[in-house]
């Protein structure tokens, strides 16, 4: 049915009376089960709720060779991403794979049993083949081509669904519309014409403005279709685009346009992404799409050439147009006029008029310094989302790290700082000295290389979770091996600041002010493998600053920390 409203014919998996699916739920209980990948998990939800309609399973070796080939499934039908249950060779031995095996598909999240499928065939892809044919390069800088090469195992296997479960979500449960439920959803609106946009960023006026101007053409109504599966690495997370939608939605007029989520794996396939995505929107229940600029864009490959040009989805989605069953509404880059405050697409720009645009790396770099993001660009509702996600240094949290022999004036510095850092006010500040660690979480180790790389693996883990919360954390352990240090900077700096600061007073002046006699004991062989004496002391190749407090006192010491903070903005004024 060409246009259909609300989309044809839907394979709703889910859809089967309940003795059926208890009947099913309790042979699934026996069989052999496998724990699907993240991405099997997004794929399985789809064909199950009838979302990549007309499939009912993972493809057979067939449609997967003439989807590669022809863009179609076996019997003709358009299709353009391949959709696999990937296994490993282990995996077929150990679970006795054979055509014609049932075996339960289970979310490894929760264990949750989802579906069962009958194997059909079970087939080894030629990866090259399918990365090139697929993808248009066997090119590891494409997403899909690296996931493809590293992540998917050998082995596909094909066969039919039968749908058991639908997954567990806590998250923004009442937005994920099935494409049976948006359907119902739409009829009882009376809307007969919607128009869908996909997005995996955050919306500004840019896309409120395309997707206005799309429907006013159009006829249509709007569904904001945002992509909360996987996305393209780097991408900003899906809990921060959900609020950005939730905040934009009230700028449509009051009926015009309503927001559900699909939990879709794309692959960043451009032409054929696009392709894909207009039939997965018809499954919806939508009647037009809208293919931009870029759809689904890769961006650069490793020569740094686009993998695709900016208009080569359009393109693609034109030829197919007549097998789509839902009718694409192309855009040029629409943006923004200053002169007449008006967003237009580039082929109605005025002759010798510049158009203005903030590219997605600038809004990172405005963010992350607290930079102002204009009023034309986007609305204040929306920057305070994306600014409550991504606050400036100032309110980021930071871990100073100190290593150093014992009696070297760490700990001095590391508790002068701590003051120091009190006084500044403005974030928690956690103070973090081998000796509490020793007692308060490390309490069975002892010093050998092994434990304590384990001791600096567990402070890593807890000044990450304190400078993920926006705190200042401050460590001072030994911390002797540099790997093990890298590592700490490796595992905190994903949350906030991170500075190694190596104290290396010379050895001598730590034996000299040693009060205790400890290291008399270590070298009397009373304590054994203390570092500096019989254990040793790998001297850090890069610390953000060394200190010497038998150079210099503990109160310039600190200020130098401070001068290092303020300089990259973690104290300041902004
Ligand atoms: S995508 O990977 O999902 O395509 P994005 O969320 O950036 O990335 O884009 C969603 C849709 O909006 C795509 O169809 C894209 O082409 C279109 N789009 C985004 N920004 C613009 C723009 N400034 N001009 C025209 N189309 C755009």
């Amino acid at each position: 049915m060409a246009n259909a409203p609300h989309g044809g014919v839907l394979k709703d998996l889910l859809a089967r009376d309940a003795p059926r699916h208890d009947e099913l739920l309790k042979e699934a209980e026996t069989l052999v089960s496998i724990s699907l990948t993240e991405r099997q998990i997004c794929d399985l939800e789809l064909i199950m709720n009838g979302g990549f309609s007309p499939l009912e399973g993972f493809l057979n070796q067939a449609d997967y060779i003439s989807v590669l080939n022809n863009v179609r499934l076996a019997d003709g039908t358009l299709w353009s991403i391949p959709i696999n249950l990937d296994v490993s060779e282990a995996d077929i031995q150990n679970y006795d794979i054979v055509p014609g095996k049932r075996i339960t598909l289970r979310d490894p999240r929760d264990d949750a049993i989802l579906a069962i499928i009958t194997v059909e065939d079970i087939y080894q892809p030629n990866k090259v083949e399918e990365a090139i044919k697929v993808f248009g390069a066997n090119d590891s800088a494409h997403p899909a081509v690296h996931y493809l090469h590293n992540t998917v195992k050998d082995y596909y296997l094909g066969g039919k669904i039968e749908a058991i479960n639908s997954l567990n979500h806590y998250d923004y449960v009442g937005i994920r519309y099935t494409p049976a439920e948006l359907r119902a959803y739409f009829k009882k609106l009376n809307w007969t014409r919607v128009v869908a946009f996909q997005t995996r960023n955050p919306m500004h006026r840019a896309h409120r403005e395309l997707t206005v101007r799309a429907a006013r053409s159009r006829h249509c109504n709007v569904l904001i279709h945002p992509v909360v599966g996987l996305t393209k690495p780097g991408d900003i997370d899906h809990y921060t685009r959900v609020r950005v939608y939730q905040a934009l939605m009230p700028r449509y007029p009051n009926g015009m346009a309503t927001l559900s989520l699909l939990p879709l794996a794309m692959r960043m396939g451009g032409p054929r992404e696009a392709v894909w995505h207009a039939i997965i929107r018809k499954n919806h229940g939508c009647t037009h799409f809208i293919v931009g600029r870029d759809h689904a864009g890769p961006g650069k490959n490793s020569q740094g050439v686009d993998f695709y040009g900016p208009y080569d989805a359009q393109e693609m989605v034109e030829r197919y147009k007549d097998e789509l069953h839902i009718e694409v509404v192309p855009f040029q880059m629409v943006a923004y006029l200053p002169d007449t405050d008006e967003y237009v697409p580039a082929d109605e720009v005025p002759e010798g008029v510049k158009p203005l645009n903030i590219s997605g790396t600038e809004l990172r770099r405005r963010l992350r310094t607290g930079a102002s993001i204009p009023e034309w660009f986007s609305y204040p509702e929306v920057v305070k989302v994306l600014r409550e996600s991504h606050p400036p240094r100032l309110q980021q949290g930071f871990t100073i790290f100190f290593t150093g022999l014992h009696n070297s004036g760490k700990d001095n510095i590391a508790r002068a700082l701590h003051v120091a850092l009190n006084q500044q006010g403005g974030r928690s500040v956690s103070l973090l000295l081998g000796e509490t660690i020793r007692s308060e979480l490390s309490s069975e180790l002892g010093f050998t290389k092994e434990d304590r790389d384990t001791n600096i693996a567990r402070i890593a883990f807890v000044a990450g979770e304190l400078t993920r919360a926006g705190a200042a954390c401050i460590a001072a352990p030994t911390a002797p091996y540099e790997l093990a240090r890298q590592q700490a900077r490796a595992a905190i700096s994903k949350y906030g600041g991170f500075y190694l600061v190596h104290v290396n007073t010379p050895l001598e002046y730590c034996i000299a002010t040693d009060r205790h006699g400890v290291y008399q004991k270590a070298k009397d062989g009373l304590i054994k493998g203390f570092t500096g004496v019989d254990d040793p002391y790998e001297v850090p190749a890069n610390p953000d600053l060394r200190a010497d407090v038998s150079k210099t006192s503990i109160s310039q010491i600190v200020h130098e920390i401070i001068l290092l903070l303020e300089k990259d903005g973690y104290y300041g004024s902004r």
